[in-house]
């Protein structure tokens, strides 16, 4: 079973400022819970209970999110308002949290690999929060979890996107092995559509197996001088130890802005009613 998840929660969040200037992006509402709270929902209830987050600068209040607020919890306590923690008191009961600074923005995989002593040895998820993924049926790291148990092997999260959109996202070439299970022979970051091995874009959901570690360790910044997940991803791909899946539900892009309120007036049409 895997036990742990990590958050990689230290962006900028450039494309929501000013708005993120002093606040973490994983801490906008969509309506009135933080995105990071849908991951962390996601994550527990795939029984990752040890919620690890690659946090830096300016991002205490996302631990703090993950504590009890003494005074305010205080100052509610009986009254018709405490109901409105539910949510937030049901992570806290079941989830562990961790954290880790990551002192310079070098890139998910460079995140990835700060996020090391809070994992250790094992196989771990990762969650990016800004990924906000919803359905009714069990949560896309659960549907990951359940594929791991049979391939005990890294795992990716993929979606069809519009030929067009492939320059956002890293894109697999994959041999399908199963309904929805592709076997990964390649991947290419951000491709130009002429240049895509396929539509199928990773989106921010993996499961990866502790060895990812050396690799990273190992793996040159690219370009922009950013570790990328995907360069020690292809490491173990090309050893045939990584499977696309293809999930099960909806996924906003809720780091982008149209995105985030697609996702706003999603879940206000189709969840907040029933709270
Ligand atoms: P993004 O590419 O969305 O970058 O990172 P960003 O800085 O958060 O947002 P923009 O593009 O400036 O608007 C993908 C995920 O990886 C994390 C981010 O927090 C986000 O969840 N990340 C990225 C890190 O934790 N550290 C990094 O060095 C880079």
């Amino acid at each position: 079973m895997i036990k742990k998840c990590l958050f990689p929660v230290a962006g900028y969040g450039t494309r929501f400022l000013p708005a993120t200037k002093s606040m973490p992006k994983e801490m906008l509402p969509v309506v009135n819970k933080p995105l990071v709270q849908y991951g962390v929902e996601e994550a527990i209830e795939a029984n990752m209970t040890t919620c690890a987050m690659v946090t830096g600068r300016g991002k205490r209040i996302i631990t703090d999110h993950f504590d009890i607020s003494y005074e305010l919890e205080h100052q509610i306590s009986g009254s018709g308002k405490e109901a409105s923690l539910g949510s937030i008191r049901s992570v806290l009961e079941k989830g562990v949290f961790t954290s880790v600074r990551q002192r310079e923005m070098r890139g998910l995989g460079h995140a990835v690999l700060t996020g090391e002593p809070l994992i250790g040895n094992e196989p771990f998820g990762v969650l990016l929060s800004d990924d906000l993924c919803i359905n009714d049926g069990p949560g896309v790291l659960s549907q990951m979890a359940e594929l791991y148990a049979e391939h005990k092997c890294s795992i990716v999260a993929i979606q069809e996107v519009p030929r067009e959109e492939t320059h956002k996202y890293g894109v697999i070439k994959g041999e399908r092995i199963a309904e929805g299970v592709y076997r990964v022979q390649d991947m290419v970051e951000k491709p130009d559509p002429e240049d895509a091995p396929s539509n199928f874009a990773i989106i921010g959901r993996y499961i990866l197996t502790p060895d990812i570690f050396d690799i990273l360790r190992a793996t040159a910044p690219g370009a922009n001088g950013e570790i990328q997940i995907t360069d020690a991803l292809q490491a173990q791909a090309r050893e045939g130890r990584v499977l696309a899946y293809q999930f099960k539900g909806r996924r906003f892009d809720c780091g982008s802005v149209p995105g985030f309120v697609e996702a706003t007036n999603y879940v206000y049409d189709n969840y907040y009613t029933r709270n």
